[in-house]
């Protein structure tokens, strides 16, 4: 089959990789360099391998009870089940994970894990050290890549994904494939602060969106708890705190525990909106303290952190750094079953651009690499086997349009859009907040033209637009607050134990 893959992170490059080894022909595209992207800026690394007293049920218990009960038992199972072996191919394609005095994979321990079961590389450089290994094997394999091509369509003809339309330089180039593989990342961008890349502008979601693909699950948007509140948005990678590090309030208390028994290694979306509620009431940034850890662990666990964070005026090994929470991973996405389809024939869809139900509504910590592994191999394993058709999960009743604005929305920017989710469609959201963000969005994508040029800033505003309606609206329908989704006029108690033996997570902390 001719396949075109568009995107070249772990999924991507994965699927791309897998389905060349199986004899198809395959063209890559990518929006910047290949390996440009969210996977190479990854620290924590992947989720998978079980030591004594550890197993693939425990990792799905702790991803499950991460989902907040909307996780997909199935696809759970697929996760973990395939760990393993992903974990084992990237280690074959040249991935040197780091290993212990006696040559073992060294594990470490992130928030709502019961256990250490996370390799990494390089310290907290996993995601370069799988990107760089999966950039070569690419080059060395006979598939055509294309760079700094942006995906602006989904070609669909009788009723099945025919191909891509490319913006390539300033010119508009048509890709004709037998199966398009989505997968283009996230959409960090919908927000003022992130820890995406400049290229995460959601053109995947919306170009799926307009060729008719189902979506769901975008109100799941999820905020890593500890972003550097000092320059630009740099991640502190929880794997600090699932070494000890702790989160401190103005007066030097750990406030975490107010809001979970499991204090800084609650779920993500427990930890942040503890900070972003801490933030509100204390004039200055709660801080991570990892002055309890040695200076020497620290510039040898985390040598990109220990560099950041030193070049940024900060001895972290002597005093807590300030930390605030950034828009960093989508849950929902483009609907596909466990082997990537998506509601069009022919069009598959795999890592952060998939909602294949595995991330429920809060993604466990490293599992992202993971599933763009499984689920890359997965997708590709599925190419030309009889497309079956799959059915997507009921999603909160619709709403009402929302009421006209009283008064005319400020003109559409880019930095105006992002600023209007990060405080309305954002870690802590209202009816009335979203309401009104819905509203506004809609008045900017009625008067913001089509993209009439070959410029890929009015297509990437018109892919932020879409999916900023799309969310907006998702998380008004969903009137309870699950997961990552907070509705602060429907709170629910923070502290909810899991189905996992806490006690060793205590005595961590
Ligand atoms: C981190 O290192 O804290 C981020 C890892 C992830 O997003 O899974």
């Amino acid at each position: 089959m001719n396949v075109v893959v568009v995107g070249s992170g772990i999924a991507g490059l994965t699927a791309a990789l897998h389905a060349e080894e199986a004899g198809h022909s395959v063209t890559v595209v990518t929006k910047g360099a290949l390996g440009d992207g969210c996977t190479a800026l990854a620290q924590g690394g992947v989720a998978g391998i079980y030591g004594p007293g550890d197993s693939a049920e425990q990792h799905a218990d702790d991803t499950m009870d991460a989902g907040a009960g909307l996780a997909d038992p199935a696809a759970v199972r697929a996760l973990v089940a395939d760990a393993a072996e992903r974990i084992a191919e990237l280690i074959s394609r040249g991935v040197a994970f780091d290993r212990t005095a006696d040559g073992e994979l060294q594990l470490g321990r992130e928030a709502a894990h019961g256990h250490a079961r996370i390799v990494h590389a390089g310290g907290d450089a996993t995601g370069a050290a799988i990107s760089a290994a999966l950039v070569a094997a690419a080059r060395r394999a006979s598939m055509s890549i294309v760079e700094h091509a942006l995906l602006t369509e989904v070609i669909v003809a009788d009723h099945a994904a025919r191909g891509v339309v490319l913006l390539i330089g300033g010119e508009t180039v048509e890709l004709l494939a037998d199966a398009v593989i989505l997968a283009t990342g996230g959409a960090g961008h919908l927000y003022a602060h992130t820890t995406h890349p400049r290229g995460a502008t959601g053109d995947g979601i919306a170009a799926a969106l307009r060729a008719g693909a189902a979506v769901a699950d975008l109100e799941f948007v999820q905020f890593h708890p500890t972003i550097l509140a000092s320059g630009p948005a740099f991640l502190i990678s929880e794997a600090v705190r699932g070494e000890g590090a702790t989160l401190i309030d103005d007066r030097g208390r750990r406030f975490t525990f107010d809001s979970h028994p499991d204090g800084e290694l609650a779920p993500r979306d427990v930890v942040s909106r503890a900070i972003a509620r801490h933030a509100a009431i204390q004039a200055t940034p709660v801080r991570l303290d990892a002055t309890m850890l040695d200076a020497e662990k620290l510039a040898a666990r985390f040598p990109t952190i220990d560099r950041v964070t030193r070049e940024r005026g900060y001895d972290w090994s002597r005093e807590p750094i300030p930390v605030t929470p950034a828009a960093h991973y989508l849950m929902g996405g483009i609907v596909t079953d466990l082997d990537g389809r998506t509601t069009i024939p022919g069009l598959y869809a795999v890592g952060e651009v998939a909602r294949t139900g595995v991330h429920g509504a809060n993604r466990l910590a490293s599992n992202s690499l993971l599933e763009g592994a499984v689920f890359g191999a997965r997708a590709a394993a599925a190419l030309g086997t009889p497309w079956r058709p799959i059915s997507p999960e009921p999603s909160p009743a619709a709403v009402h349009e929302p009421a006209p604005l009283s008064s005319a929305p400020p003109a559409f920017t880019r930095t105006a859009l992002q600023q209007l989710m990060w405080e309305d469609v954002g870690l802590l959201r209202s009816g009335a907040q979203l309401a009104r963000a819905w509203a506004t969005v809609r008045a900017w994508a009625a008067a913001v033209p089509a993209p009439a040029t070959a410029t890929a800033t009015e297509h990437e505003d018109a892919n932020l637009l879409l999916l900023a309606e799309a969310t907006a609206a998702a998380a008004l329908a969903r009137t309870d607050s699950v997961g990552a989704h907070h509705r602060v006029d429907a709170p629910t108690p923070e502290a909810l134990p899991s189905s996992r033996d806490r006690s060793s997570i205590l005595e961590a902390v």
